[in-house]
């Protein structure tokens, strides 16, 4: 057996601080923001099911086989996978998927840090009572105001960038076990609360009924490759992040079981945030494929209804804003220590490099908000590239080669003693599935969208 390896960049006290970690980048803006925009643009329950099986069986093996990968090689991303293939006679490019994934790393922050602006503006909105009695017609207003102002988006963007490589400078351990464990709780409790008063609207069936009953004349082989790259969007999965969390992962901790829980939780917050806004959405008459503005044009209606709602808003963007914190400073981790371990930089540097290349890209997607509005390439805005690239594409790309280099690159013994499942049935399953299931969906998904199969 080969010497275990350490990691220069320090270690999680515990497997417990590793899954609080790993559900803080899971559980962000893919989840609240994200997951119920498209899936209203996407026709509803049936895209809900093809989503919820690529979690099982593309998702969760694969988170699988990063943390493995992550823990055996204990580096960035990059250098774990050269290290690792080298290791088992293989070519050095495989160091490639770890390019990729620093690539996507890059791109994600530009555009995730701007959407996370929004969220920190609407603190201040719900705080002023904005919203308070407002009607359907003035919260889109509001809404659009803020779009229509490149420079107040260009604030909130900054302001973001420099709270997530302020953190990382300093390591991403610091502040980030309070964020977890007190934020995400009453995230999961405010979205409850918000679901209580999606009852209250007398459209909570037709909401329920949108999300859980499946139609699948609405499902397009385009709508399956979007179900499956959010499953890696909202699991941090195919670029790094969960394989650098992995990295700090302390040598006796269950990765299967922490991958579970992971994904549990994750699936759990994204369901939530559907069941909370599409009764809005049809008790009010709006649209369910209204686009990426969709939880800021329907939440604050409901904050502007219920009792209390100027605290409870003021609070449920506060915590919004905090899930998507502790899920940014995961984005930039993989990067940040593929510099300090080849470039020689300092942390401090390493984050100024990486947030400001990012913060650069970020204008892009903010003037495709207003002032680019009308450049598309193909139907599509600059922050939708960004947004297809990388979810649709990148990240189901590099997680595909996750995969291979799990199951068929790495020697089964190493794979197998990075687990420590033995020859149980759990380990055969997982490594069937990696090897054979995962992979082959993740081409036929790709092959379907471009039309071969
Ligand atoms: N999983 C995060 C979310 O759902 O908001 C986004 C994300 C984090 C994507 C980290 C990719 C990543 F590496």
């Amino acid at each position: 057996m080969t010497e275990k390896r350490q990691s220069i960049h320090g270690q999680w006290s515990s497997r417990w601080i590793f899954i609080l970690a790993a559900t803080g980048s899971a559980v962000g803006l893919g989840n609240v923001w994200k997951f119920p925009y498209i899936t209203g643009e996407n026709g509803g329950g049936a895209f809900v099911l093809v989503y919820l099986i690529c979690i099982a069986l593309v998702g969760l093996p694969i988170m699988v086989a990063e943390i493995l990968i992550g823990r055996r090689g204990r580096q960035s991303p990059l250098n774990t996978m050269h290290a690792l293939a080298q290791e088992a006679g293989r070519s050095p490019h495989w160091r490639w998927v770890g390019a990729m994934g620093i690539a996507s790393g890059f791109l994600i922050l530009s555009f995730y840090t701007v959407i996370a602006g929004w969220a920190v503006a609407y603190i201040f909105r719900a705080g002023s009572g904005a919203f308070q009695g407002a009607t359907a017609d003035e919260i889109d207003a509001l809404f659009d105001g803020l779009l229509a102002s490149p420079w107040a988006l260009l604030g909130w963007h900054t302001l973001f960038m420099i709270m997530t490589v302020g953190v990382v400078a300093r390591g991403v351990k610091s502040g980030l076990e309070q964020t977890v464990r007190i934020m995400m709780p009453a995230l999961f409790l405010l979205l409850v609360l918000v679901v209580g008063f999606a009852m209250s609207t007398g459209a909570f069936e037709r909401g329920v009924e949108f999300m859980f009953a499946p139609d699948f004349s609405k499902l397009t082989a385009e709508s399956i490759l979007i179900a499956m790259g959010h499953a890696f969007f909202t699991l941090s999965l195919g670029m790094g992040a969960i394989m650098i969390y992995g990295s700090y992962l302390p040598q006796n901790a269950s990765i299967a079981g922490a991958s579970i829980t992971i994904a549990l939780a994750d699936t759990a917050v994204a369901l939530l945030a559907g069941l909370a806004i599409f009764p809005i959405v049809f008790a009010n008459g709006l649209q369910p494929g209204s686009g990426p503005g969709l939880v800021f044009q329907t939440l604050p209606l409901a904050f502007g209804q219920m009792p209390g709602g100027v605290v409870f808003g003021t609070l449920f963007f506060i915590l919004l804003t905090f899930a998507a914190w502790s899920s940014s400073i995961s984005i930039v981790e993989p990067v940040v220590a593929w510099l300090v371990e080849t470039r020689g930089m300092t942390r401090s540097r390493a984050c100024l490099v990486s947030g400001g290349v990012s913060w650069l890209l970020g204008i892009g997607t903010i003037l495709s908000f207003n002032v680019w509005a009308e450049w598309k390439l193909a139907g599509k805005t600059f922050f939708d590239w960004m947004d297809y690239l990388t979810a649709n594409i990148m990240l189901p790309l590099g997680g595909l080669f996750i995969a291979l280099f799990a199951g068929w690159v790495m020697k089964r013994f190493d794979v197998q003693d990075e687990l420590g499942l033995g020859e149980s049935v759990w380990f055969k399953v997982w490594y069937a599935v990696t090897r054979y299931v995962t992979p082959v969906l993740v081409l036929v998904v790709f092959l379907h969208a471009v039309g071969i199969v």
